[in-house]
C-alpha cells in the first residue's frame, strides 16, 4: 500500500482506532492533534509498524491552523490520498450557562477547520484525479439537541456540507463520505461534561465499543459515498425520526440526555 491518510483528532477515541486500522492495512499516516505529548504517545504506541507516521501539532480553533497543516504536508513532500476529519468536541449544558467563546471554538473546530481542510486538500485531489474525504458528522445531525444545541447543529452542518460536496466532487473522482456514529465509548462525553455524572445520555443509550465501530467505519471508508449510519440502533433512530416532528424530537432528546440531579 502506497497511500497516505491524514487524520485530525488522531489521538482521540475514534481517531486512534481508525489510525490503527489504516496502519494495519499498510497506509502511511499523518496524525494531527492539539497535544504534542499525546501525539508522541501515539507515535510510540504505533512504533512496531513498518509504515511511516508523521505528527503535526495544531490547534484547529486557530483560523490559520488548516493552512499550517497543509504547508507542513507539502514541506514533507506528501500527497494526501485520504483526508479524515475526526477532530471535534461537544459542550453539554444550558446554552446560557456556556461561554459564547466556547461555542465559537466549537464552530471553529467542528465546522470552519473541517471546511478549510476539505478546501485545501480537495484542490490537490482534483489535480491528481482521485481522493477520498471522510468527515465525522453524527447521528445528532438528524435531531435538534436540547442541552447540546451548538454541537448537534454543527454536526447537521457537516452532514449537509459533505453530501453536497460528495455530489460536486464526484466528477473529479473524489469520494466524500460523512460518517454518523451514534454513541461510542470514547473520552468525548467526559470532555463535553455529558458523562454519567452530568447527563442520563450514557445510561439511556449504551455506548458501543470503539473497536467494533471502527471496524464498520473502516469498511464504509473503502466504498461508501454521501453518508453512512453505523449500526442498527443509529439506522432505527434516524428511520423513526422521519415520522416525528422536530418540536417532539427536541423533547425526546431533552429526555434522553436530561441532567443528572445532584443530591444536596
Ligand atoms: N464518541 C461518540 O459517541 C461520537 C458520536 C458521534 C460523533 N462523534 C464525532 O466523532 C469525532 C471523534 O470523536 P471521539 O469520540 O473520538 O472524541 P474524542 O475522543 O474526544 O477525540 C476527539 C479528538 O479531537 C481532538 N481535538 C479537539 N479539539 C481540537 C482542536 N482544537 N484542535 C485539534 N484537535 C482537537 C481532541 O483532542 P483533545 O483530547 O486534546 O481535546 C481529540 O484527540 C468527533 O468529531 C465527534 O464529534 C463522536
Amino acid at each position: 500500500m502506497n497511500q497516505t491518510v491524514l487524520v485530525t483528532g488522531a489521538c482521540g477515541g475514534i481517531g486512534k482506532a481508525l489510525c490503527k486500522r489504516f496502519l494495519t492495512a499498510g497506509y502511511s499516516l499523518v496524525c494531527v492533534d492539539q497535544s504534542y505529548v499525546q501525539l508522541q504517545a501515539l507515535k510510540q504506541a504505533f512504533s512496531n509498524t513498518p509504515s511511516k507516521i508523521y505528527c503535526i501539532k495544531q490547534d484547529l480553533r486557530k483560523p490559520d491552523s488548516p493552512t499550517l497543516i497543509y504547508e507542513e504536508v507539502k514541506r514533507q513532500n506528501l500527497n494526501i490520498d485520504i483526508l479524515v476529519n475526526a477532530a471535534g468536541f461537544g459542550i453539554y449544558g444550558d446554552f446560557l450557562d456556556q461561554g459564547i467563546e466556547e461555542n465559537q471554538a466549537l464552530i471553529d473546530v467542528n465546522i470552519s477547520g473541517l471546511m478549510k481542510l476539505c478546501h485545501l486538500f480537495a484542490a490537490d485531489m482534483k489535480e491528481r484525479g482521485s481522493g477520498t474525504i471522510i468527515n465525522f458528522s453524527s447521528i445528532s445531525a438528524f435531531f435538534p439537541g436540547k442541552l447540546m444545541s451548538g454541537y448537534y447543529a454543527s454536526k447537521a452542518f457537516v452532514l449537509s456540507f459533505s453530501i453536497a460536496l460528495a455530489e460536486e466532487l464526484k466528477k473529479y473522482n473524489i469520494r466524500v463520505l460523512a460518517i454518523c456514529p451514534d454513541v461510542i465509548d470514547t473520552p468525548f462525553y467526559e470532555k463535553a461534561h455529558a458523562d454519567r455524572l452530568h447527563s442520563h445520555l450514557l445510561n439511556r443509550l449504551k455506548p458501543k465499543k470503539v473497536s467494533t465501530f471502527s471496524k464498520k467505519a473502516f469498511k464504509a471508508i473503502q466504498h461508501r459515498r454521501y453518508y453512512v449510519l453505523i449500526g442498527l440502533r443509529a439506522k432505527l433512530l434516524v428511520f423513526f425520526s422521519i415520522f416525528v416532528p422536530k418540536r417532539i424530537q427536541v423533547k425526546i432528546i431533552g429526555f434522553i440526555q436530561a441532567k443528572v440531579k445532584k443530591n444536596s
